[in-house]
């Protein structure tokens, strides 16, 4: 993945933003650029209304990849992953953000941050940025993922 050279798109809902916050920080700080799809408040909000945005972003190039934070992680896996070009792995270790990447070559790491602390995401986000698409047998299986 080219993360450094372009933006990642980062997007939450009420339930997710103070670790949005907390990751966009850290990214800028590290000098990544990331665009933010909201929520921009922690009053309750619906995650589909800033899931799609930030998918269409990935999907469209324009970012190069994405993060999206809710309170499970799975209202915000699930609509990112009606995107066809989008694969959303909801992650909640480092050793499955690897893999997520390594393995199914995960455009968006979704996070669980009613679960996890902002100390391991800020690790689990390090790992899916520095990890690879391991490519070969792995390519062939995420080619059959998209409804034909
Ligand atoms: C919000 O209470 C919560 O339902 C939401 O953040 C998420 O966990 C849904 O999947």
């Amino acid at each position: 993945m080219t993360q450094t050279t372009k933006k990642i798109a980062i997007c939450s809902d009420h339930a997710g933003y103070e670790l949005k916050q907390e990751l966009i920080a850290y990214l800028n700080d590290k000098g990544i650029a990331t665009e933010d799809f909201g929520t921009h408040s922690t009053e309750s909000c619906d995650y589909p209304d800033f899931a799609h945005p930030c998918a269409s972003a990935v999907e469209s190039g324009e970012c190069c990849c994405g993060i999206g934070i809710c309170g499970t992680g799975n209202g915000m896996a699930m609509t990112l992953n009606k995107h066809q070009g989008i694969r959303a792995a909801l992650c909640w270790d480092v050793e499955i953000a690897k893999l997520a990447r390594g393995h199914n070559n995960a455009n968006i790491l979704v996070l669980p941050a009613r679960f996890i602390p902002a100390s391991l995401a800020k690790e689990m986000v390090d790992a899916f940025l520095d990890t690879p698409f391991d490519g070969g047998r792995h390519e062939r299986r995420i080619e059959k993922i998209p409804c034909r």
